[in-house]
């Protein structure tokens, strides 16, 4: 039997949930206490909560501490920490992983490990390394990162009618070496033009400024005077806040941070690449065509910039290799909501076809990929023997040259691969 470790349940792919193979659920939802030392300025965080648990907790010790990881509050802590963990505030607080000081962690032997007793090895692993391959995560102790009391956000949406293919161009050139407290997240979709109600692309720019609008207007004024930025579009708030705002749950109060229940009653796909070099505006309006292509408003792009501290870090600081040289990351995703393969097999048919368009534009040797944005068409493990060669395939895209560093840590610590999935990190027989 197979163990399939549970803790958000948010997997691309649902690898903390299914298996073609006879499998057991390991499914740490009810572990999830979380304890913070804000002297310390440090917590402990079971792999059961999540993010939104995490930052809820974090708010209501203080208004000056917060934590680095993604943006959709219902993801679990135990997977998102163990593949990353990218969020609003990346640019100059790294990602999750990157902030994780201590952890525990059952070994395939059931030995309850700590930082010490596991070695350092083992515990660059689990810092990024992704989920299932090393054990069962059960906490993690991260080092929390201090916040102005008060934060800017804004969310500016132009359409190809309003420029939106220059601004876009533009972007590239500034989101990833403008001030590292800037973060401008990019949401591109297909949609209706309010104007002519022909199909159009919505170019939407979410924004974190760690800081207060009169630092934000001038930043915003001389690297990038094209958006037209005005005080009116910005809204300054406290950074707890700032999270319900990017999940879009604005109006809510903040317990709705607590809630478990994600999205329901829609498929989904999602795929990720690198962009190294910025893409020329006729690639952007090739793009853009290719978005059109699908149903309105259910294909969407996002551009995540990089830069900031990421930069400074090197590759092999944790397993998570994208650092330097990166523009920005791109996710695809597509969702749908009628049932039946016909349907299915439309969408993820489009979805693939537009990662292999894509490709003169990313990353290349290897064409690299986010571990937290699961996708099985870029390899798999076979079903029994899992071989390096095999693994390499998605390994090196994942992990670049830190793959190698992780087959040899789990061949010291979990030879006989009892802990596996079609995505882990195999021994070296
Ligand atoms: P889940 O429980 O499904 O686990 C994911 C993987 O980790 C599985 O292979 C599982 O077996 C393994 N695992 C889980 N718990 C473990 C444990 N305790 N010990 C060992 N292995 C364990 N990412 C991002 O970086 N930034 C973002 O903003 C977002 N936003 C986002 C929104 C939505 C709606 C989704 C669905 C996903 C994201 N993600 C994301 C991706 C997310 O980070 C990724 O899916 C994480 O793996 C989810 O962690 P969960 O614990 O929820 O997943």
């Amino acid at each position: 039997m197979q163990i399939r470790i549970r803790s958000g349940g948010h997997d691309y792919e649902g690898l903390s949930y299914i298996s073609e193979n006879p499998f057991v659920i390991v499914d740490m939802r009810n572990i999830r206490s979380i304890s913070i030392d804000t002297e310390g300025k440090t917590a402990w965080v079971q792999v059961g909560a999540t993010l939104g648990q995490l930052y809820y907790t974090i708010a209501l010790k203080s208004k000056t501490l917060a934590f680095t990881a993604g943006v959709c509050p219902t993801v679990g802590v135990g997977g998102h920490f163990s593949g990353g963990g990218y969020g609003m505030m990346s640019r100059k607080h790294a990602i999750a992983a990157d902030n994780v000081i201590d952890a525990k962690l059952i070994n395939a032997n059931g030995q309850v490990l700590d930082r010490d007793s596991m070695g350092e090895d083992l515990f660059w692993a689990i810092r990024g390394g992704g989920g299932t391959s090393f054990g069962i995560v059960l906490a993690f102790k991260v080092k929390l990162v201090i916040v102005p009391e008060t934060v800017t956000v804004f969310n500016v949406s132009r359409t190809l009618e309003q420029n939106a293919t220059q601004l876009v161009h533009k972007w590239q050139y500034i989101a990833d070496r403008v001030d590292e407290n800037l973060l401008l997240r990019l949401f591109l979709r297909s949609v209706r033009s309010p104007t002519n109600g022909n199909r159009t692309i919505r170019a939407s720019f979410t924004t974190l400024f760690l800081g207060r609008v009169h630092d934000l207007l001038p930043i915003m004024q001389e690297k990038f005077p094209e958006l037209a930025l005005k005080e009116q579009d910005c809204i300054e708030m406290s950074w707890i806040e700032s999270t319900l705002f990017f999940a879009g749950l604005r109006n809510e109060s903040l317990h709705v941070l607590l809630s478990r229940t994600p999205q329901t009653g829609i498929y989904f796909k999602g795929k990720s690449d690198y962009v190294r070099q910025p893409i020329s505006i006729q690639g952007l309006r090739r793009i853009w065509r290719f978005l059109n292509e699908e149903d309105e408003n259910r294909a969407g792009l996002q551009f995540s910039p990089y830069g900031g501290v990421l930069n400074t870090l090197s590759e092999s600081e944790t397993p998570f290799p994208h650092r330097s040289g990166n523009i920005f990351m791109i996710h695809y995703g597509i969702s749908w909501t009628k049932d039946g393969s016909t349907e299915s097999e439309r969408h993820i048919n489009w979805i693939r076809r537009f990662y292999t368009f894509m490709a003169p534009y990313v990353s290349k040797y290897p064409r690299a990929a986010y571990y937290n944005y699961r996708d099985l068409d870029i390899g798999r493990n076979n079903e029994e023997n899992t071989s390096y060669k095999q693994a390499s395939v998605w390994g090196f895209k994942y992990f670049k040259n830190n793959f190698n560093r992780l087959v040899r840590v789990k061949n010291q610590v979990d030879p006989s691969n009892f802990f596996r999935n079609e995505q882990s990190i195999p021994p070296l027989s």
